[in-house]
């Protein structure tokens, strides 16, 4: 184990060696946050305080690989303009020694509590857990506190990711567990004082309910209200392939219910996808001043051909997604960009009343070398496909009659187009964020989101077109913006 300054002299020594190098990457991005050298995952500890939003991240700042994470830094007030701060919690302390783990952070007098899972492995590799405590006057330095919470009876070590919220004057945190059975779950406690947890049993309760047996770990836990109803998204791990669903190495998605606060028990329905494409994991989500619910989430899947990015070659790899604002309408839950987001568009926008015959494709010339974003209203539509091809890396396809919306991207592994997609009943409109290296796509408004990472042979920048009918809509196009980020 390191001192805490030794780690932190170690790290500003690694960021002024390679991060040049990280920089001169022609993959790096230009509107996602990324790590500046070394490995991002989980957004941790996402909060609104005192005007200002902070994202931390687990960040392995000295390798493209995982292990012993710390936690990175943002903060902004619009979402263009990015500080990023001293790293705010360090592996450098017995109960966090092979890492400062994923976990929250809520407001209470004042202080920006920090709630974390402390990772440590025996000489022999074997793992023990501890939720921890961090508190910050200033949102920028933390006093760690140590643990709060020891493994309750009838888990396994994989005990992780607290998450806190107030509900009526108590506080709190769903865990994503492990029971001893080896199958997935989530732990629910409360407190008083944020300091005395008391453990209230697993949040599914009816021995019936399918998600006793639904994989045999959850990761990442976030439970909240939205609308009247009652979400909780989480991340199973060891579900198999079934139709188009679950085809990522591991999911991300929620179900719907009530949450009974007296008991500790959720009643709820189905678990949907949060987003259909090949990179999306770990989301978190926090409310603002305004009463948004918005959601990150990392860019990238754990163990999905993740050494196989071309950006190792560059000291770093992977991404936040956008943040999103989620809203449940209509018995339905929708991801919107954030409204801030528009402030990335570059002053003159294209518009274009497109038409489109059998036969005819349409091009838009050297779209991609920086950000873009279209935007397709849909007038008519064939009954067989309409394709978007994008760099030569991604295509997007829309079948009317099978009522099926599709992703493909150039895999980065064997150079071949691998494909997700979705049951889609009618395409209404399309909203597509381009960045460097990433995409993400907005179907009729959120009702379903696809996020891919994606590298295209760099001279390749044409967006292009075609379907196999009449078929028409119009389309808007801007350039974007960098984020500003100081550093
Ligand atoms: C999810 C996860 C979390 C853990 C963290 C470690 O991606 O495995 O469960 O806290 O990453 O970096």
């Amino acid at each position: 184990m390191q001192s805490e300054p030794l780690y932190r002299e170690k790290l500003t020594k690694v960021l002024k060696e390679k991060r040049e190098a990280v920089e001169r990457d022609p993959y790096r991005l230009s509107f996602h946050l990324m790590p500046p050298t070394g490995l991002l995952n989980d957004p941790n500890g996402f909060i609104y305080w005192r005007g200002e939003y902070h994202l931390f991240y687990q960040w392995m700042p000295f390798k493209t690989n995982h292990g012993a994470k710390c936690w990175g830094h943002y903060v902004t007030k619009d979402f263009i303009k990015w500080r990023h701060e001293k790293v705010a919690l360090t592996p450098t302390e017995w109960f966090d020694q092979n890492g400062c783990y994923s976990g929250s952070a809520i407001i209470h007098e004042e202080k920006m509590y920090l709630f974390y899972t402390g990772n440590v492995k025996d000489t022999q590799g074997n793992r023990q857990t501890y939720q921890c405590l961090a508190i910050s006057e200033d949102g920028i330095h933390f006093d760690k506190k140590g643990p709060v919470i020891s493994l309750p009876e009838g888990y396994t070590a994989h005990f992780r990711d607290p998450k806190v919220w107030k509900h009526r004057d108590i506080f709190y945190m769903v865990v994503g567990a492990q029971k001893l059975d080896e199958k997935g779950t989530i732990a629910l406690f409360e407190s008083k004082d944020l300091l005395n947890w008391k453990y209230k049993g697993n949040v599914i309760k009816n021995e019936n309910d399918f998600l006793n047996d639904f994989g045999y770990m959850f990761e990442c836990p976030d439970l909240f209200q939205l609308n009247g109803h009652d979400l909780l998204i989480f991340c199973p791990q060891g579900l198999e392939p079934k139709g188009d669903f679950y085809h990522n190495t591991y999911q991300s998605g929620y179900v719907v219910g009530v949450m009974d606060y007296e008991t500790g028990a959720l009643e709820h329905d189905e678990f949907y996808e949060l987003d259909r494409g090949f990179d999306f994991y770990a989301p978190q989500t926090t409310t603002d001043e305004q009463g948004r619910r918005i959601m990150f989430a990392w860019m990238g899947v754990p163990e999905q051909n993740e050494q196989n990015h071309p950006t190792i070659s560059h000291d770093w790899l992977h991404n936040m997604t956008l943040p999103r604002e989620l809203l449940y309408e209509n018995n339905k839950l929708y991801q919107r960009p954030l409204q801030e987001l528009v402030e990335l568009r570059q002053p003159n926008v294209f518009e274009k009343q497109v038409h489109l015959q059998p036969e005819m494709f349409w091009k838009l010339l050297n779209e991609t070398t920086k950000g873009t974003e279209l935007l397709l209203d849909f007038l008519t539509l064939p009954e067989d496909w309409f394709q978007i091809d994008i760099a030569e890396a991604v295509r997007l396809i829309y079948s009317k009659e099978k009522q099926l919306f599709i992703l493909e991207r150039k895999s980065y592994v064997d150079g071949k187009f691998e494909r997700r997609q979705c049951f889609l009943r009618n395409l209404t409109s399309l909203q597509i964020f381009i960045d460097t290296s990433a995409i993400e796509i907005f179907i009729n408004e959120g009702e379903e989101v696809f996020s891919a990472r994606f590298y295209s042979n760099m001279s390749a920048h044409h967006i292009h077109f075609s379907s196999s009918g009449s078929c028409s809509f119009s389309l808007q196009k801007w350039s974007l913006s960098s984020y500003h980020i100081d550093s």
